[in-house]
């Protein structure tokens, strides 16, 4: 619950996608945030102010000169009091006002006294968006730490189509989030997450892989975000949306995932291996598909072994990667086999798992572990959502982390 008893203020500006706004307001509350609206003269003409007013159970403002029942005056207030200020949709007006300076509304005066973090998601025709005025205030505003979400490609308001069109809420959130944690414990730290299964190809339409869902990779690369640290998930093909901030990179087999893993740890401090590479492979994959009219009734494939890639990382490890954690997917003697695994391939710690039970392991929302550290130290965690089971267990490499220094 990163975004619980957070103090944002949602800065509406007018445009069209002020609606999206109503939602992230939503997203913003669901996700236990304290939130304060104030609108633009103009976004009161596209969504009325009793909409945002009754969800957020505040008052919205509006009026600068406004008197406050409990507010000195309303815009200190408000800067002083927000830990993050979101600013969707943002105008191109009003981020030229940014760009400048200028402090002629209550949202522009927030902005311009706040200190904490400001995320930007500019919403406009796209002719607006390429004009150099705008590209050049949007530059302004990212060198001096803004952070801007979006915009996206589609369907704008004119019935054109182009870049221009709001982040979506979920995204805009995912930004907010990312923005409150780049002062965290691990700032400047760089971690490598690999998540999901690989998928070894038969032929164009066969593959082995198994049943990784990539939700316990992808809840470590939320986690270490979290945490401050820079991200870049290897992730095998998944049905989940990447954490907004890191750097993804899509592979497919468990070659690319070594190659990808080989290449990420260069400049990486810790690389936790979550991810369930595929250990073996089909010896030859055809490049037509195989009609059953070749194979008859018994079809016998040879498969041989993929490479280990934590074996091949601790061979190759630079002395700047200081924290190796691995998985043992296990279904019986669960701390033995997870104890060898560590051994053999030079783990600082392994999480190992029993993924035979039903509330654990592949698939599901939850996760019962054992942390092994190098020591032999054996700690049983009780039954966790794996958001808690991330949070942990990137809280200890962390420690291991800061205590290296
Ligand atoms: N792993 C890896 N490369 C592989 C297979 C697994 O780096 N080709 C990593 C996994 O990401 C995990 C750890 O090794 O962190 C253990 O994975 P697991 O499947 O439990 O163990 P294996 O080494 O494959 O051994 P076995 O399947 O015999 O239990």
């Amino acid at each position: 619950m990163f975004l619980k008893g957070k103090r944002i203020v949602l800065g509406v500006t007018g445009g069209i996608a002020a609606y999206k706004a109503v939602y992230l307001l939503r997203l913003l509350q669901k996700a236990g945030s304290e939130v304060n609206v104030i609108m633009t003269e103009a976004a009161t003409h596209f969504v009325g102010p009793l909409t945002f007013q009754s969800l957020s159970r505040r008052p919205v403002a509006i009026d600068m000169f406004q008197l406050h029942k409990d507010m000195d005056i309303a815009h200190v207030s408000f800067a002083h009091w927000a830990d993050a200020i979101v600013i969707a949709p943002a105008t191109a007006n009003t981020i030229a006002k940014l760009a400048m300076g200028l402090a002629d509304n209550l949202l522009t005066s927030t902005v311009l006294d706040a200190t904490c973090p400001v995320v930007v998601a500019p919403a406009m025709e796209s002719n607006m968006w390429s004009n150099p005025a705008t590209a050049e205030n949007i530059e302004r505003l990212r060198r001096r730490g803004f952070f801007i979400v979006g915009p996206e490609a589609g369907e704008l308001a004119s019935g054109g189509a182009g870049l221009g069109r709001m982040a979506e809420p979920e995204a805009v959130l995912g930004c907010v989030r990312y923005a409150l944690s780049r002062d965290g414990v691990l700032r400047g730290r760089s971690v490598v997450v690999t998540a999901g299964p690989t998928r070894e190809a038969i032929d164009p339409v066969r593959f082995i892989s198994n049943r990784s869902s990539g939700k316990m990779g992808y809840a470590l690369a939320q986690a270490a975000l979290d945490l401050g640290a820079d991200v870049t998930l290897v992730s095998g093909p998944v049905h989940l949306a990447a954490p907004y901030g890191v750097q993804l990179v899509a592979v497919e087999t468990v070659a690319q995932m070594q190659q990808a893993v080989l290449e990420a740890i260069q400049a990486a401090d810790a690389l936790i291996m979550a991810a369930a590479p595929v250990d073996y492979r089909a010896e030859h994959t055809y490049p037509q598909k195989v009609k059953k009219e070749e194979t008859g009734d018994t079809w016998q494939l040879r498969l041989v072994r993929n490479p280990d890639i934590l074996s091949a990382v601790a061979l190759a490890r630079p002395s700047r990667l200081k924290v190796l954690v691995g998985f043992a997917a296990e279904t019986e003697e669960l701390v033995a086999n997870a104890l060898l695994k560590l051994e053999r391939k030079g783990l600082d710690l392994i999480v190992a798992n029993d993924v035979s039970a039903r509330d654990a392991g592949f698939g599901v929302d939850t996760n019962r572990v054992v942390l092994i550290d190098r020591r032999g130290g054996v700690e049983s965690w009780p039954l966790l959502s794996k958001e808690e089971v991330a949070m942990r267990l990137m809280q200890r490499v962390a420690e291991l982390l800061l205590r290296g220094e």
